[in-house]
């Protein structure tokens, strides 16, 4: 064990992604009972830092989290310490540079090293204080996969099991009804999670940001499918699908949030699509936030615990600046600062599209 260790700061940052907790039990379990070291929780990711509220994790803390979702130490995705948002007097957001405040206060926790659990937006502000001599361990969480560096990340799976249930769900209306029925699925810029949950319930459609989707295919594949006797079709559609030659449907902006923009909005439209360019009547469902919300399904426990533990393992081996990742079945690390500003999004010749493709399943090309 380095000699300098003997205080470690956790926090989480971004949105939030079943199996988080089961990371903080992993690390502060890992580092309490076998090493005896101290475990401080950083509350609502990097906010926590700027605002020093920075508490002791004991065992008991940790103790019954491993099957809850969310995160017990709370977590922000609008903060970047390098501007860092403040109202003015007229109420308008101007932003400030608040990388001192953080290193006063790890600093005055005198800590050693800090442990952190995110997507991409938390690990390019971890690439920051790396920069600024704090060694940072991350650990790949988000429920889109997109994290460069790592084959999988925690969150996924329980993203696509909620997926792949509701368009198996809506699949007896679409049959009793003879509709078309889509549901849109969260990713932001990746298709992962409905190029899975597409895949695993068989969706006849699947419309992923990577592959630029034609109306004139997909209503092809409606109308094909109806001519043959199949009188309903299931569409899974990524949030950020966007038309050939257009645009991704954004449904907020908010300029406080590092990644400023949210997506939302492209299974309604082409539902009207649809049925203008068809009449077979197509509704809509929104998964939202019922994706990254509730208990992580075991896969992602094992995961997580396998990260936090490896983070730990990491840190205890005198790496620096690593993040962990799985590559195969295997839980290794990489440069923290390699991955900075990249995102994994689907190759258009993955097996998985490949394997679709080869089944029937259209794409919108
Ligand atoms: O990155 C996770 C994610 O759920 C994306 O899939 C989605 O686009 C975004 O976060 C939604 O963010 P918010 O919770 O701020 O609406």
């Amino acid at each position: 064990m380095p000699a300098n260790l003997r205080r470690i700061g956790v926090l989480t940052g971004g949105g939030d992604c079943p199996g988080l907790n089961a990371v903080i039990r992993a690390v502060t379990k890992t580092a309490i009972l076998r090493h005896q070291l101290d475990v401080f929780g950083i509350e609502d990711g990097f906010q926590g830092l700027i605002q020093n509220r920075i508490r002791p994790l004991l065992s008991d803390d940790v103790s019954n989290i491993l099957t809850q979702g969310g995160t017990i130490l709370g977590t922000n995705n609008k903060c970047d310490p390098r501007r860092y948002a403040v109202p003015d007097a007229a109420g308008k957001p101007v932003f400030l540079d608040v990388t001192d405040r953080c290193m006063e206060h790890f600093r005055l926790h005198q800590l050693d090293a800090l442990i952190v659990i995110g997507g991409d937006g938390t690990m390019a502000v971890a690439s920051h204080f790396v920069r600024q001599g704090i060694n940072c361990i991350g650990v790949p969480k988000t429920i889109d996969n997109d994290l460069e560096g790592t084959d999988v990340t925690f969150g996924f799976a329980t993203a696509v099991q909620v997926a792949a249930e509701a368009l198996d769900r809506v699949h007896t209306t679409a049959a009793s009804h003879h509709r078309a029925m889509i549901v849109e699925v969260m990713g932001r810029n990746a298709g992962w999670i409905a190029l899975h949950a597409g895949v695993a319930s068989g969706a006849d459609v699947i419309l992923i940001p990577e592959i630029p989707y034609s109306m004139d295919a997909v209503c092809r594949k409606v109308v094909d499918r109806s001519r043959h006797g199949k009188r309903f079709t299931i569409l899974c559609v990524s949030e950020g699908a966007k038309p050939a030659g257009g645009r991704q449907v954004v449904r907020k902006v908010d300029p406080t949030s590092p990644d400023p923009i949210r997506l939302g909005g492209v299974g309604q439209v082409i539902a009207d699509q649809i049925e203008q360019q068809t009449g077979i009547e197509t509704r809509c469902t929104v998964l939202g936030h019922v994706q990254r919300g509730g208990t992580p399904v075991p896969d992602d426990r094992v995961l997580a615990t396998q990260f936090g533990h490896a983070a730990f393992q990491a840190l205890m081996s005198g790496k620096q600046n690593r993040l962990v990742v799985m590559k195969g079945r295997t839980v290794t690390d990489v440069d923290l600062l390699s991955i900075e500003g990249k995102q994994r999004l689907v190759p258009l010749e993955h097996p998985l599209v490949v394997s679709a493709k080869d089944v029937g399943t259209c794409f919108g090309e």
